[in-house]
């Protein structure tokens, strides 16, 4: 049975919903599914664009099948070859015989790579080209690293639809949904939307921004943002542009504090919710503690990207850093986070050791930081003299909120 819907006239999303997978790429968890959008054009020629991944191929089919209603389909658009779009590609190929292939030279060696059959049905395309199906003309623009190198968006200078890959993606299912302005976005997506970018396009900041600058011109005329995962924009692209903008400049959206602790027997946990009594009683607002034990990291890093300020508070675990927050820092590092302001909790009973290797690690390895302080030692668990100097992080942290 085929779940379709128009996006405006002659396009359709052709997409299908994913609700049974427990981690995307294997790796982030996902509460709400997630979506991959397809988009089947209908002019002189019929022209989809992108594909999904394996596991929704047959609801795929069946829309692209509905909306083609008898008419055989003449092109498919590759934008981005990573299998959660691409994976159905061969399916096209074998149902369409007729098909042509329209990509980049760099996605037609990946898609030889993972052995599809495209014989000699593909046309290649350049940075800039244009093509025209008819009434509807569209213009190929490269966007490498957002989010693999053979990776473009797809502008229609006819109806102003950008085709934006990856960019402008976010988790969970549309269940329906096909428009940002249907939903709450703010309430209901951002932390997802957050989520999504950092921790996958994360690391690409400055690809993002080359691919803002390139579309700048286009802005003007851009109608719909249809990316591959989750909801179309059809308003509201300032809200949206910024937060990419932000994101991927590495700025902060809140001035505000995260507070990520490492907690075997509750006592550096303690710490950690005392610090954020604290900033609370000092008018500090936006205050989050998070268990980095019970925390996917993936939430970390999107919260990470959020605040201004973060701090780490960590047992000392085998003279080391406790493993989870090792982990966090190794993917702060790897998704290129800077620009944070920081300050560092250890615990130890007879040799603390993690704030001195936190901090090496913030001052070696992250960019553009700031580290309040020295880090506070707690030697087991809380006192009263360690709650003064406690109360003296916290004023520090107030007063740098305030810069
Ligand atoms: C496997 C393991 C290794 C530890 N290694 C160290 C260590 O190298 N140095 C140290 O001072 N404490 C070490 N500790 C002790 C804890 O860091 C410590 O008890 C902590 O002070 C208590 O904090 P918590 O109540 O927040 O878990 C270790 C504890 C465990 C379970
Ligand atoms: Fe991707
Ligand atoms: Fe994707």
């Amino acid at each position: 049975m085929h779940c379709t819907r128009k996006v405006t006239d002659n396009l359709y999303w052709v997409g299908a919903n994913e609700h049974r997978l427990a981690l995307f790429e294997n790796i982030h968890p996902l509460t709400k599914g997630v979506s991959y959008n397809s988009y089947l054009l209908l002019d002189d020629k019929t022209v989809l664009f992108d594909t999904v991944d394996w596991s929704v191929c047959r609801q795929f089919l069946e829309n692209v099948a509905h909306v083609l209603n008898g008419r055989k389909l003449d092109y498919l658009v590759i934008n981005h070859l990573e299998p959660d779009h691409a994976a159905s590609i061969d399916e096209v190929l074998l149902r369409y015989p007729e098909v042509k292939l329209i990509s980049n030279e760099k996605a037609f060696m990946q898609m030889r790579q993972f052995g599809f059959n495209i014989d000699e049905r593909y046309e290649e395309i350049k940075e800039g080209d244009t093509r025209s199906f008819g009434k509807h003309t569209i213009a190929f623009v490269y966007a490498p690293m957002v989010h693999w190198p053979e990776a473009m968006v797809s502008f229609d200078t006819t109806n102003g639809v950008l085709f934006a890959a990856d960019a402008f993606g976010t988790f969970n299912a549309l269940d329906g949904v096909l428009f940002a302005d249907e939903v709450d976005f703010d309430r209901d997506w951002l932390d997802e939307a957050r989520r999504y970018l950092t921790n996958i396009v994360g690391k690409y900041g400055p690809h993002i921004q080359a691919l803002l600058k390139k579309a700048t011109p286009l802005v003007p005329s851009i109608k719909f943002i249809c990316p591959l995962h989750g909801p179309i924009w059809r308003k509201d692209f300032g809200y949206i542009i910024e937060k990419y903008d932000k994101w991927s400049r590495y700025e902060p959206e809140v001035k505000g504090v995260l507070i990520i602790y490492a907690s075997m027997y509750g006592n550096t946990e303690s710490a950690a919710v005392a610090l954020a009594t604290k900033l609370r009683e000092k008018g500090v607002k936006d205050v989050a503690v998070r268990d980095v034990s019970s925390t996917h990291v993936s939430w970390l890093i999107s919260e990470t990207f959020k605040y201004s300020h973060v701090v780490l508070a960590s047992v000392t675990y085998n003279l080391g850093i406790y493993p989870l927050i090792h982990n966090y820092l190794m993917d702060m590092k790897a998704l290129n986070l800077q620009q944070r302001t920081f300050a560092v909790i250890e615990n130890g009973t007879w040799a603390p050791k993690a704030g001195g290797l936190i901090r090496e690690f913030l001052d070696k390895e992250l960019k553009q930081i700031t580290v309040l302080g020295d880090e506070l030692t707690i030697n087991s668990s809380m006192t009263e003299e360690k709650d003064v100097e406690l109360d003296s992080m916290a004023d520090s942290i107030v007063e740098s909120l305030k810069g």
